[in-house]
């Protein structure tokens, strides 16, 4: 049976390769399964630090290593998947309803996450027993 993880996938993007310096893009309705709303990177992340811990009712989100590498782990309440990101032409797309951590991030990393909507704290479920609970419910959009 088909899991809400496996809409969860790596996104090979363009690489124009340059001996001055490689060159990757997206553009909308090409590259991106929604329509970028907002963008943040994570960067001066110290040695040992976990982000994430969370997972969001509605957002959906492209994760790119821009530069160095970092582990994200990804559950949909039944199964869990680590993807290793270190490819700056290589995005994981997580949909909706999926508890993700971020961790074992190399020395100077970034991590760019480009989101289908503007920040909300009410998108959030920070919560791991609640947002299991919602899962076992199905109170919320499963994926695409
Ligand atoms: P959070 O999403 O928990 O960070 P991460 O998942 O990367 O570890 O956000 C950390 C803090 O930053 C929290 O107080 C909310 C705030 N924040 C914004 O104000 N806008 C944003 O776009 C994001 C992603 C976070």
């Amino acid at each position: 049976m088909k899991s809400l993880l496996d809409l969860c996938r790596i996104v090979d993007l363009p690489k124009i390769q340059d001996t001055r310096g490689n060159l990757t893009f997206l553009e909308g309705g090409r590259h991106m399964p929604f329509d970028i709303r907002r963008v943040y990177y994570l960067y001066d992340v110290p040695g040992g630090a976990e982000r994430g811990a969370h997972a969001h009712k509605d957002l959906r989100q492209l994760i790119i290593s821009v530069s160095g590498s970092f582990d994200v782990g990804l559950d949909d309440g039944i199964t869990r998947r680590t993807f290793h990101l270190n490819r700056p032409y290589q995005a994981l797309y997580v949909c909706p309803m999926i508890w993700r951590d971020l961790e074992n991030f190399s020395s100077g990393s970034v991590c760019l996450v480009l989101a289908s909507n503007a920040y909300s704290e009410d998108d959030y479920f920070r919560d791991y027993e609640a947002y299991l609970e919602a899962r076992r419910a199905s109170l919320y959009f499963e994926g695409e």
